[in-house]
């Protein structure tokens, strides 16, 4: 079992691109696999992508008091991203143990190598929900102190946002804590070079979705073929990442036995990165069963990191 993902990937791309032109999208979820990651990665480290440095500013002052806050604790984290901010939490606290989430398994076993030496980690290959469900299975009494961060969150819409966070509550005892960083809206002449950066390493995240199509479906899409795109949507307050086909064409996909037709100009939609407006999510957070600690914002570039308690 390499990918848990693998097998519903099949059936989510076949959805996806059997829409009709306009409405052909594919989930953001497949953009990491182990190329994806990688180029991920080096978005966090360019210039344009403020996102994870304002994030990390923030950890590098805010990780002493959160850990004080949450005592003798088991720290949970959905995603196991590179280590790089977990390491900053982890090495202020007395924490016994920590779980990373994920359903990437090569994800999972590179955090473990990364920050073993702070303290035992026990990887949980899982979607984020049942992977909570499996720590609270695991974890006797002790609190616990669980991480989403990097603005993932913006990957949900506000309303699957609320329901998600009302079902990670519910798995949550009273007095276990909740970090959750968001980025925040801001200009579009900051966020779309953010995302549409001038060496084109978003590019290249992009359509190496395709380019798993093809390695792993059997696909025959010409990368070449497809232009990456940004836009900033102000009314939805998201961002938005498209693969524009340039010129009419159908393209096979052998292991779907499917043929996509793509018009010119047609867009498929990958990718949406919510912003928030601080007060709403604070307040969508108080909603659903969370009692608002504290919040630290970066405002050089409009991050925000929530303390939650259950
Ligand atoms: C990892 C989902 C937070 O939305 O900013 C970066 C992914 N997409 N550049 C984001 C991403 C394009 C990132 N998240």
């Amino acid at each position: 079992m390499q990918d848990l993902l693998a097998a519903g990937m099949a059936d989510d791309v076949r959805a996806g691109l059997s829409a009709p032109a306009g409405a052909k999208r594919l989930s953001c979820r497949y953009l990491y696999d182990d190329v994806g990651s990688a180029l991920f990665e080096a978005i966090t480290g360019l210039p344009e992508y403020g996102l994870t440095r304002a994030e990390e500013r923030i950890l590098k002052t805010a990780a002493r008091p959160i850990l004080q806050q949450a005592g003798p604790c088991r720290v949970a984290e959905l995603g196991s991203g590179s280590g790089r901010k977990t390491r900053l939490l982890l090495q202020e606290g007395n924490v016994s143990r920590y779980h990373p989430i994920d359903i990437s398994l090569s994800a999972l076993a590179h955090c473990e190598t990364l920050l073993s030496d702070l303290v035992p980690v026990e990887g949980i290959h899982s979607d984020y929900l049942d992977g909570l469900s499996e720590v609270n299975i695991r974890r006797g009494d002790e609190r616990l102190l669980l991480l989403f961060l990097g603005s993932t969150i913006g990957n949900f819409s506000p309303s699957e946002a609320r329901f998600f966070l009302t079902a990670v509550a519910a798995r949550l005892r009273p007095g276990d804590l909740l970090l959750l960083g968001a980025d925040l809206v801001k200009s579009a002449l900051v966020l779309l070079p953010a995302y549409d950066d001038p060496i084109g390493v978003t590019a290249a995240f992009n359509r190496n979705l395709l380019a798993r199509i093809n390695r792993e479906l059997g696909g025959e899409f010409n990368l070449r073929l497809f232009e990456h795109e940004a836009r900033w949507n102000e009314p939805a307050g998201r961002m938005e990442m498209h693969l524009r086909s340039e010129i009419g064409q159908s393209v096979r996909i052998r292991a779907l036995d499917l043929l996509v037709r793509l018009e010119a100009g047609e867009t498929i939609w990958t990718e949406s990165s919510y912003k928030y407006v601080l007060p709403d999510l604070q307040r969508t957070c108080e909603d659903v069963g969370f009692r608002h600690v504290h919040t630290w914002t970066d405002t050089g570039w409009g991050f925000a990191e929530l303390l939650l308690e259950r």
